[in-house]
């Protein structure tokens, strides 16, 4: 079978990574995480570009490496053109149309909402490929939809949030709590030793399918006031139960909604993908919904859960078989939709 290699490139927001795809498997996929927004709380977009400028080359030398090719062995380069932040989006269109202007191979550009559900066809030892047509609940720090994926391109938005991501649900908590940026894996971690029952948080009504985060946002911020004007270290003293107690209301809210989904569409396949896919208790419920409702889930392995270019990569080498390339004029969109 002749080998297909595609470069994949990511820098849609704060991390840059560069991987390397042999028909359909990851030979490699490095991340180079960017700490210096840490300590503002929230991703610096002038920051995030100038990181992104010095990261990108030795990201995609070490990329190579680790797939022990050489960048002449290359068969197309695929990189992210949008949704995310245009000064982010910019290093990494620019290196990727002037890699594959030099190299003389074709140029694919990659939609980052598709790239998170299409990660799902990244071919690994022991997992199982989606079958069509399924439901991805895509979960991130910008986006909260629940999408009807027909084909590998064909896309269908069922739902999606009035307001706030799911993850800035978390990372805005944890922001409450005192915890430093993203907190949602933080607030993961302290949730694996609270009770998921201490506190209770009115969950949202929104219409149908769709999501709303904002209101929770406010109703924990003004919870936590409250408790404090009582107790100065209530935070400090309750930390695991208020992490727990948040976390199971947000879980709660996106499994709810994928019972409605199934009941709507009659469609059993689920998968999760998006940066908040990586949390352990949705991971958790979606197994047990396989024995509870009867669906077949999907969950990413955790390496292409938050951003990385091996869904990038895996997004380009799908496009690569329909010859679906891009041409040197092409620009990075700072806004797309799952659909375009
Ligand atoms: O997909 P992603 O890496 O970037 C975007 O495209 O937005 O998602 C990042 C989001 C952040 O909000 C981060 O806090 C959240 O995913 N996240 C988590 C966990 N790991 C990452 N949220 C809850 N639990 C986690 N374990
Ligand atoms: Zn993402």
């Amino acid at each position: 079978m002749q080998k297909t290699y595609i470069l994949g490139i990511e820098s849609s927001c704060d991390d840059t990574s560069a991987a390397v795809i042999c028909n359909g498997k990851v030979l490699s996929n490095v991340i180079a995480n960017q700490e210096v927004h840490s300590k503002y709380g929230g991703v610096i977009p002038e920051l995030a570009s100038r990181a992104h400028q010095q990261n990108i080359v030795p990201v995609v030398q070490q990329a190579l490496e680790k797939a022990n090719i050489r960048k002449e062995d290359l068969s197309a380069i695929a990189f992210t053109r949008g949704p995310g932040l245009m000064g982010s989006l910019l290093v990494g269109t620019s290196f990727a149309k002037s890699l594959a202007l030099g190299l003389a191979i074709p140029l694919i550009d990659v939609n980052h909402m598709q790239a998170h559900i299409l990660a799902h066809f990244i071919l690994e030892e022991g997992s199982t490929i989606p079958p069509f047509p399924f439901i991805c609940l895509t979960i991130s720090g910008g986006h909260t939809q629940i999408v009807k994926v027909s084909d590998h391109f064909d896309m269908e938005i069922l739902g999606e949030t009035i307001d706030d991501a799911v993850g800035e649900a978390f990372d805005k908590s944890a922001k409450i709590l005192g915890l430093p940026y993203p907190g949602g894996p933080l607030i993961d971690k302290h949730a694996q030793l609270g009770n998921p029952k201490a506190y209770s948080f009115t969950k949202p009504k929104v219409g149908d399918l769709d999501f709303s985060f904002s209101g929770l946002k406010t109703g924990i911020l003004y919870f936590i006031q409250k408790k404090q004007r009582l107790n100065p270290h209530f935070i400090k003293e309750n930390l695991n139960d208020i992490c727990a107690s948040i976390q199971n209301t947000i879980v709660e809210i996106l499994m709810d909604k994928l019972k409605n989904t199934v009941s709507q569409t009659g469609i059993k396949h689920i998968a999760i993908a998006g940066g908040v896919s990586a949390n352990s208790e949705i991971r958790k419920r979606l197994v047990t919904a396989q024995q509870h409702f009867g669906w077949t889930t999907y969950i990413p392995k955790f390496e292409y859960t938050t951003d990385n270019a091996a869904m990038i990569a895996i997004t380009g080498y799908l496009k690569y078989l329909n010859g679906s390339y891009a041409d040197q004029t092409i620009s990075a969109k700072a806004r797309l939709k799952v659909t375009e």
